[in-house]
């Protein structure tokens, strides 16, 4: 677990910047936590600090307003957000103000449009309909990459082979073989280990739990036609 970064998010209407929050952390490899949390917590020795929340009446969560006034000059801040409104406009300067007044550095914004049936939106049943989208998490991600490429793990795949664990970074919890649902890893020895690759279907589960980023899963075109073939004959989950 990344313990330079934390991301803290209050996604109160939709859950549509928790979607975000959680792209965004799988990257880092670090908590995403809600701002309740984050006040009982001392945040002082985190180098960084995410801190986002949709948007409400053309600013941040005041909670979020809350803990940015707790953070300190050494620290820095990226800010995140979704938003209902076709134009974000100026809506992350409050945020922005606070940090800059605290002497905090902003290191990277990131907003996208959210889900939103306030309003004028119900005449139509809601604007952004499946917004944020796996477009807007792809584009978090590759945020995230570019703002903190010290935290971009890339983990061996031996040539021949699809998954790939990093035993060094592995903690062996265990959370990637108890989500797999085709049963390819087991903890031994306090370490995951592959049992049944030809089983991998590719949902990339494992990927997702891993905190540590341990786990990757890579395929070629022609590699996930030969996926589907095998799994085409399966009529249920296997036992
Ligand atoms: C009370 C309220 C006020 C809002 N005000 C704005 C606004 O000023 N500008 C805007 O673009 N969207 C506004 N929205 C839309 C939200 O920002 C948008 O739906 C966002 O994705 C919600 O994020 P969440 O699901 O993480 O809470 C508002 C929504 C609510 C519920």
């Amino acid at each position: 677990m990344n313990k330079e970064v934390i991301i803290i998010c209050q996604s109160m209407y939709h859950g549509n910047t928790k979607k975000i929050a959680d792209a965004m952390g799988r990257v880092l490899h670090c908590e995403v936590i809600s701002c309740e949390r984050a006040k009982k917590m001392d945040l002082s020795s985190y180098a960084c600090v995410g801190l986002g929340s949709g948007i409400y009446f053309t600013s941040h969560h005041p909670a979020i307003m809350e803990i940015a006034k707790t953070l300190q000059p050494q620290q820095a801040a990226f800010i995140f957000s979704t938003h209902g409104a076709p134009i974000q406009g100026k809506y992350h300067e409050p945020l922005k103000t606070i940090l800059k007044k605290n002497g905090v550095s902003v290191v990277g914004e990131y907003s996208c449009r959210g889900y939103d049936c306030t309003g004028p939106y119900n005449l139509y049943h809601g604007g952004n309909k499946g917004k944020p989208n796996e477009a807007d998490l792809r584009r978090a991600e590759k945020f995230i990459h570019k703002r903190f490429p010290q935290y971009k793990k890339t983990v061996h795949i031996p040539d021949g082979r699809h998954v790939g664990i990093e035993s060094e970074t592995c903690i062996g919890c265990g959370r990637c073989a108890a989500v797999c649902p085709m049963h390819v890893l087991r903890v031994e020895e306090e370490k995951c280990i592959i049992v049944k690759e030809e089983d991998c279907i590719h949902c990339k589960l494992c990927m997702e739990q891993c905190t540590e980023g341990a786990i990757a899963v890579k395929h070629t075109r022609r590699e996930l036609i030969r996926i589907a073939k095998i799994h085409a004959k399966r009529t249920s989950l296997p036992q």
